[in-house]
């Protein structure tokens, strides 16, 4: 037993219905909508747009949001299979627990803080650029080392930075609110969503008018590697190798998919929720395959408004490509409520990434691979709140210092690693429990899950090398706390071997 130990279904299943001890159920189908578009639209789509449009793709960036949605698509589809019949807070960790045993499961749960911690912290860094700009708008000019963390680059000149304050002091005032409670914070998250829903929405209806097609012309950039790869000039390798792949082209579209992956991760911190979902059931596929749908909708049409409203090469490094294409319409009068509402529709993510994180903790500590007191909820509140300080104070020190280039890396191999366990997990579970009851099933097992791996792998393949080195680190450090606590202490291993 030990490492390989595997939680039976039924028992999930009876902790998940114990409502009497756990958290509170309080989120309906379209709440569970709401948390998936809350945590997905963000700095992906308001900051990466533009930079994957000038540096990869061109307008075809379009096409780079439609790769990245069928990859998440395929792990969506895994996610609402599992999250239907195992709706427990432990999203990607108890799934893995259920399939492929402790061990595993402890590896994912750890890598999810890359995904969920981490990803607050990436994006509370972009907040911090965003309410620094429009502050600067309004005449308020906060002192740059306050603004950035101290090896912040520009152009390869340090920034001088020190900390980044509003950074940590929004993680800190996310945190204080999650501690009040889900349905408090589900409340803010809902007005949030529909702010930069409306945001989205606006920027496609009024900027539609403004497209000019010689923006969208061509509409793929000619990649000169590919010209000379289809003369048979130079080889496969040769062009992989050089610097112009990924540069326009079809492999400008695939980097492109990888760099707004970003904007999709968060799909899943819906199944973290699970537990909180009055009919988790129905409400799981709904909220995770509901959010991923209208956000892909949202996202093709918004790359290809903002790439007929300026050419993509002026996007180059510019991290609110919004008010840039929006200069050239008629309703610039709109920009500081733009702004504001993406600063508005930050939080939400960061909210929801929190919110994940201390679910997948307090999951991880109820089975005993963690102290308890990642699991003590609030007498009053019935929130994981020691987890909530625990990771606000982890959450703020990287969001107060680390670059956020390293970070989104670490974010985007996190999560696409989760992902590639989820849909291993599909087929196992398919094999090992083939009759028990699923509220939703993914199509076309095991082919789906099987494509969903070899993309996320792919996906994962494109990013720096260093972050491959951090993810192993990171895992290693995982590895020792796993043995020298998480093993001796697991409950199940406990009861299994008395
Ligand atoms: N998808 C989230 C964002 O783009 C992480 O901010």
């Amino acid at each position: 037993m030990g490492i390989f130990t595997k939680k039976q279904l039924s028992q999930l299943v009876a902790e998940a219905n114990d409502s009497e001890k756990g958290l509170k159920k309080t989120l309906g189908a379209g709440a569970l909508v709401a948390l998936g578009i809350g945590a997905i639209i963000g700095a992906g789509l308001f900051s990466l747009t533009g930079i994957a449009a000038a540096d990869n793709a061109g307008p075809a960036v379009v096409y780079s949001f439609i790769a990245a949605a069928i990859g998440c698509g395929f792990a969506g589809l895994c996610y609402a299979e599992f999250a239907s019949m195992i709706p427990v807070a432990g999203s990607a960790y108890t799934y893995s627990y259920a399939t492929m045993g402790e061990l595993v499961a402890w590896i994912i749960g750890w890598d999810l803080v890359l995904e969920y911690a981490l990803g607050a912290a990436t994006v509370a860094v972009s907040w911090s650029q965003y309410v620094n700009k429009f502050l600067h708008s309004v005449g308020i000019d906060l002192p740059n080392a306050l603004l950035h963390g101290p090896w912040d680059e520009l152009n390869g000149i340090n920034m001088g930075g020190v900390v980044n304050l509003p950074a940590i002091i929004i993680v800190c005032l996310l945190s204080l609110l999650l501690i009040r409670g889900t349905k408090e914070s589900a409340l803010l998250n809902n007005v949030l969503v529909v702010l930069k829903v409306t945001v989205v929405l606006i920027f496609i209806a009024l900027g539609w008018g403004y497209i000019s097609t010689a923006n969208h012309t061509p509409f793929i950039p000619a990649n000169l590697g590919e010209v000379k790869l289809k003369s048979g000039e130079i080889s496969f390798w040769d062009f992989f190798s050089s610097d112009d792949f990924g540069h326009y082209g079809i492999s400008g579209i695939l980097r492109g998919a990888g760099v707004v992956f970003f904007a999709f991760i968060g799909f899943d911190a819906v199944s973290t929720a699970a537990q909180e979902a009055k009919n988790p059931q129905k409400g799981m596929p709904i909220g995770i395959i509901g959010s991923l749908i209208v956000c892909t909708i949202l996202y093709v049409l918004f790359s290809y408004v903002l790439t007929g409203l300026e050419h993509y090469l002026k996007f180059k490094g510019d991290a609110s490509p919004v008010t840039t294409a929006f200069a050239h319409t008629g309703y610039t009068f709109l920009n500081s409520f733009l702004t504001m509402a993406i600063i508005a529709g930050y939080t939400s993510v960061m909210l929801v990434m929190l919110m994940g994180q201390s679910r997948v903790f307090y999951s991880m500590s109820v089975d005993g691979l963690l102290p308890k007191m990642f699991s003590d909820l609030h007498k009053k509140n019935r929130t994981p709140w020691k987890t909530n300080i625990i990771f606000m104070i982890f959450v703020s020190i990287f969001a107060g210092f680390i670059p956020v280039s390293d970070l989104g890396h670490m974010v985007s191999i996190g999560t696409l690693f989760a992902f590639v366990l989820v849909c291993i997990g599909v087929i196992v579970m398919r094999k090992t429990n083939p009759d028990a009851p699923r509220g939703f099933k993914t199509p076309f097992v095991p082919v789906l899950p099987i494509l969903g791996v070899l993309v996320c792998l792919a996906l994962m393949a494109g990013l720096p090398k260093e972050s491959w080195e951090r993810l192993a680190v990171w895992l290693a450090i995982g590895l020792v706390v796993y043995f020298v606590y998480g093993k001796k202490h697991s409950k199940l291993a406990k009861r299994s071997d008395s």
